[in-house]
């Protein structure tokens, strides 16, 4: 399978990757999907649940093996990502083998806007916004590491932000 076969999209919590997935796949006639959904289907449980109950390096593990699962897909297709994934080097590593991935962007306070009181998010705590920043600095390098290009979605519609990464694809 050659890198440019799936389109993922990866970025921080509210980064709108779930709604730009669904538009560019619509538009690409691929098919998509969603790490959490996927996480979600096969184990019956929510994010939040999972977290609760095997905790962070218990979800992670089945992150893992969702995303490996998703890109040994063999029909090209759009793909949104949790946003810790790119934390895993081993997951780093076959998004860098199988797909083009690009980095939806936007300044932490617009992300802590866009995820409001973060309920739904564990990692997110009581202050979205000091959780947002604090794992945007921990994570930044990794998001650099991986992605092949960068949008920002700041100011922007989900339509127009597809129309960016269309755009960045080529
Ligand atoms: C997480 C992001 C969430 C979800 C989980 C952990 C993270 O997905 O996977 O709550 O570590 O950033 P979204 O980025 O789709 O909100």
């Amino acid at each position: 399978m050659t890198r440019a076969d799936h389109l993922v999209l990866i970025g921080m919590m509210g980064a709108g990757k779930s709604t730009v997935g669904r538009l560019l796949a619509e538009r690409r006639g691929q098919p998509f999907a969603d790490t959490d959904d996927e996480i979600e289907r096969r184990t019956g449980m929510s994010v939040a649940a999972l977290f609760a109950e095997r905790g962070e390096a218990g979800f992670r593990r089945i992150e893992a093996e969702v995303l490996a699962d998703l890109l040994a897909a063999g029909r090209p297709a759009v793909l949104s990502c949790g946003g810790g994934v790119v934390t895993g080097a081993a997951n780093r590593e076959i998004l860098g083998e199988r797909a083009t991935v690009v980095w939806l962007t936007a300044p932490v306070d617009v992300l802590a806007r866009r995820v409001g009181d973060g309920r739904t998010r564990p990692l997110l705590g009581d202050d979205p916004e000091a959780a947002l920043a604090a794992l945007l600095d921990e994570r930044r390098p990794c998001f650099e590491e991986v992605a092949d290009h960068a949008v920002d979605t700041a100011g922007r519609t989900p339509a127009t932000v597809a129309d960016r990464v269309a755009r960045a694809v080529g």
